[in-house]
């Protein structure tokens, strides 16, 4: 189990609600941007229930619909559609007396919201293809990076089910509205990652700490602590200076161009908000796209226009920009 830091007033009133249900089998929903450690706080929460002992499930809603959406949750029996060569479980009787953790709910398709309402509302399911009524002793916590509420205005989730899945909701707040707790996180994660790796821990400059401290970290917690490894991996000096930070982070540090040209700082702009979009969202064009308000194709013109590239996981493959002095790097400008 990774540890759990819990730096900052923000997160210490969290563990105290935390505390508080853990005891009790009542829904909890948790939101905040991807990132923020919101599997990471269902877990504890599991860890600190009567029910800890147990099974604790994970179920990307996200990526589920109709008839798999169902049978993920609920199993099916043998012979119920053509494939299903045995009888399987769905995560409701797997999650038996343990937690069922269903990440990314406001992805549910509407046709499946019904009967998971009723599912939630008496705990009793039948598998596809069979009549046996079975009970399911499961604690729900769930979870999103969507504004829930916006998508029952919209139609788009049923208001009944927001409020089942609601009884106690805990936001995590993003890494950049507390960014007081960056140099005990950076502490923290070199300890885990020495321990981990089995390698000396470094220190940290000053001046790292500082540069962090000032960038809005868009994928939060996470993006901090695979930062913070890929140095640690890639170096082994005893200590982390500027030259250790990767080109594509110290990117986003460049001193603000000084041209008047408007095509450049057109340029500039959109090529910063093209990277960020695509780090936040994986590399998926189609859904940068959207985010960004233009068609797939404006989007393609840009990246061949502007050279943008990003690798499968949406970060960009810069130039290193250590190895071109001309490209000026300021550490006084402002990241964002
Ligand atoms: N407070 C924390 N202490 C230690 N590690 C943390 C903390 N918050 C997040 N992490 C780490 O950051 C990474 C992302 O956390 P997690 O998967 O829980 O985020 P998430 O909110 O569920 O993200 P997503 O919405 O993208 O699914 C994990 O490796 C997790 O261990
Ligand atoms: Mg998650």
């Amino acid at each position: 189990m990774q540890e759990f830091i819990l730096e900052g007033d923000v997160m210490r009133s969290i563990m105290k609600v935390v505390h508080q249900v853990a005891k009790y089998d009542v829904n909890v929903l948790i939101t905040g941007e991807s990132g923020t450690g919101k599997e990471l706080l269902a877990k504890i929460i599991h860890l600190q229930s009567p029910r800890s002992e147990n099974p604790f499930v994970p179920v990307n809603c996200g990526i589920l619909s109709g008839m798999m959406f169902e049978d993920k949750l609920f199993g099916h029996e043998k012979g119920a559609f053509t494939g299903a060569i045995r009888r399987e479980k769905g995560c409701f009787e797997i999650a038996d007396q343990g937690t069922l953790f269903l990440d990314e709910i406001a992805e549910i398709p509407l046709e499946n919201q019904t009967d998971f309402l009723r599912v939630l509302e008496d705990s009793r399911f039948v598998r596809i293809g069979g009549s046996q009524l079975i009970e399911g002793d499961v604690r729900i916590i769930s979870a999103t990076n969507k504004d829930l509420k916006d998508k029952v205005k919209q139609g788009l989730f049923r208001g009944d089910l927001f409020y089942r899945l609601h009884v106690v909701p805990l936001y995590i707040p993003a890494l950049r509205e507390r960014k007081a707790v960056i140099p005990k996180m950076v502490d923290r994660f070199l300890n885990q990652l020495a321990a981990n790796y089995n390698k000396p821990r470094p220190s940290v400059k000053p001046e790292v700490v500082d540069i962090f401290c000032r960038y809005d970290w868009p994928g939060n917690v996470r993006e901090l602590k695979n930062l913070l490894e890929r140095i640690f991996i890639l170096d082994d000096d005893d200590v982390i200076a500027l030259e250790h930070l990767p080109s594509d982070f110290l990117w986003h540090f460049r001193a603000p161009s000084r041209t008047m040209n408007l095509e450049e700082v057109r340029k500039g702009a959109e090529t910063k908000a093209i990277l960020d979009v695509l780090y936040r969202v994986a590399g998926d064009k189609e859904q940068a796209a959207k985010i960004l308000r233009i068609s797939p194709r404006t989007l393609r013109h840009k990246l061949n226009r502007y050279n943008i590239k990003v690798d499968r996981r949406g970060e960009p493959v810069t130039k290193n920009l250590l190895d071109h002095p001309e490209e000026s790097l300021s550490f006084k400008a402002s990241p964002r």
